[in-house]
């Protein structure tokens, strides 16, 4: 069988990360949260003490990065996630971390990989492009319930302030804004469970091999 790359991009908190987790493990393939990159390039600024603007120390963060050493668990922290999304408007640190990105996919038998940015600019011939959204209020009701499972604390309006903000910036910049590819499969889980999500994902990935 051939190499299969899919990629799968959408918002904060639409579930894609769940997704492409699921389909890595159901097709045999390896999987890459291209979203933990820039929160690492995060982290290191601001364990640097530099400004999230500093484009010199983002570029040479990005340059370093090992990509199969990134620890979700310390980088889920929605601070990072929000600092990530003021790194990644910076073209060069883009330009080192999608470059790592495509190694990535094209080492092995082929690869998952989830983000913003994938199936426009990362991957743009991908076998199968998912493009995964729901509501700012759906989306935002799941992050909340997420936080407040995990022992967290948090006001749903302000979960849904947080996600706003992170869409308009991430759909506004001007190098690789968030959209979905011409050639994307739209699934909208607004009203969907991720079970459900999944068999329709899994049925888009069947149809192309
Ligand atoms: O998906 P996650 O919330 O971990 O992504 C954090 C931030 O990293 C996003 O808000 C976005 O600004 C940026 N990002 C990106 N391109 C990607 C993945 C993430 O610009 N492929």
């Amino acid at each position: 069988r051939p190499r299969l790359t899919i990629a799968i991009d959408g918002p904060a908190a639409s579930g894609k990360g769940t997704l492409a987790r699921r389909i890595a493990a159901t097709y045999g393939l390896a999987h890459l949260d291209t979203g933990l990159s820039y929160r690492a390039v995060a982290k290191a600024l601001i364990d640097a003490g530099a400004a999230l603007d500093d484009e010199a120390a983002a570029r040479r963060a990005a340059e370093v990065l090992d990509l199969s050493a990134l620890d979700a668990g310390i980088l889920s922290d929605h601070v990072i996630g929000e600092a990530a999304s003021k790194v990644a408007v910076m073209v060069p640190v883009r330009q080192a971390l999608v470059a790592a990105q495509r190694r990535f996919a094209e080492t092995g038998k082929g690869a998952v990989l989830d983000g913003r940015d994938i199936g426009t600019v990362v991957l743009p011939d991908a076998d199968v492009k998912l493009y995964v959204t729901a509501s700012a209020e759906r989306r935002a009701e799941r992050r909340h319930a997420e936080i407040l499972s995990k022992g967290g604390d948090a006001r749903l309006e302000d979960v849904l302030e947080d996600l706003k903000r992170r869409d308009a910036r991430d759909m506004g910049r001007a190098d690789s804004p968030l959209k979905p590819a011409a050639d994307a499969h739209l699934l909208d889980t607004s009203e969907m469970d991720i079970e459900t999500a999944f068999q329709a994902a899994c049925d888009l990935v069947d149809r192309h091999r």
